[in-house]
């Protein structure tokens, strides 16, 4: 695991992108597309738009979401506008986005359909966000079938959650899909996430970013601002 401190969050946004970047060209350079896992909250922001102003073949990625609240697209709380609104624009309107939330399946039914068939793997990276509680994507720790999500032999991509951190239900990438990264980029804002990152990284369990942190399959790269 490799952890780098910045003294704001827009020089950690930015340091973030650009490893991003580099990690997308290197996949660009060896196949005709590549994939990007982006995770929602407020965190990304600043991130999305420095990559939305990267001049990068985008045309050939493919943005997959960690997670999604089940709401339509046009709601507040939809991850997939935000990440419409905020990283599909400038350079990156050219990316292609699969959605998560669909109106005419059930959470459940569309974790099923996104199995078929399967993105290509590895994604070249996945850009994760992490609560105080430490849950990531949608894998909180509260959710009935946690274990499952956060299971790396799993072979399922996604995993309907209900927790009581969210009035949606949710749809949550697991562990396993997120670990067929090059790279697992971790952002955080505020010392609470640091401190629970520091607990996190000695503890085997209640925390579910433990489990992401060590996991052998993807390096995780944390980029920190307080
Ligand atoms: C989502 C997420 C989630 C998020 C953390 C951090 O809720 O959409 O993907 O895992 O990354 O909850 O959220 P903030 O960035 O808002 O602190």
């Amino acid at each position: 695991m490799n952890e780098q401190h910045f003294d704001t969050r827009q020089e950690a946004s930015s340091a973030a992108a650009a490893r991003i970047a580099e990690l997308l060209e290197i996949r660009l350079d060896q196949q005709t597309d590549a994939s990007l896992v982006v995770s929602g909250g407020s965190t990304p922001v600043d991130c999305f738009a420095e990559l939305a102003g990267t001049a990068l073949d985008w045309e050939r990625v493919q943005v997959l979401l960690s997670d999604e609240r089940w709401v339509a697209p046009d709601h507040d709380d939809s991850n997939e506008r935000l990440v419409r609104e905020r990283l599909l624009t400038g350079h990156a309107a050219a990316a292609v986005l699969t959605p998560l939330y669909s109106a005419d399946a059930s959470p459940e039914e569309r974790c099923d359909e996104l199995q078929h068939p399967l993105p290509s793997l590895p994604f070249a990276a996945a850009l994760i966000g992490m609560g105080v509680d430490g849950h990531f994507a949608s894998l909180f720790p509260d959710a009935e079938n946690l274990a499952l999500g956060l299971d790396t032999e799993s072979g399922r991509l996604y995993i309907p959650v209900t927790t009581s951190a969210s009035p949606h239900p949710r749809v949550s990438m697991t562990l396993a899909g997120i670990s067929r990264s090059d790279e697992i980029v971790l952002l955080m804002f505020g010392q609470d996430k640091l401190d629970v990152l520091e607990k996190a990284k000695t503890s085997t369990n209640g925390f579910p970013v433990s489990r992401l942190l060590r996991q052998k399959r993807a390096p995780v790269n944390v980029f920190w601002a307080p």
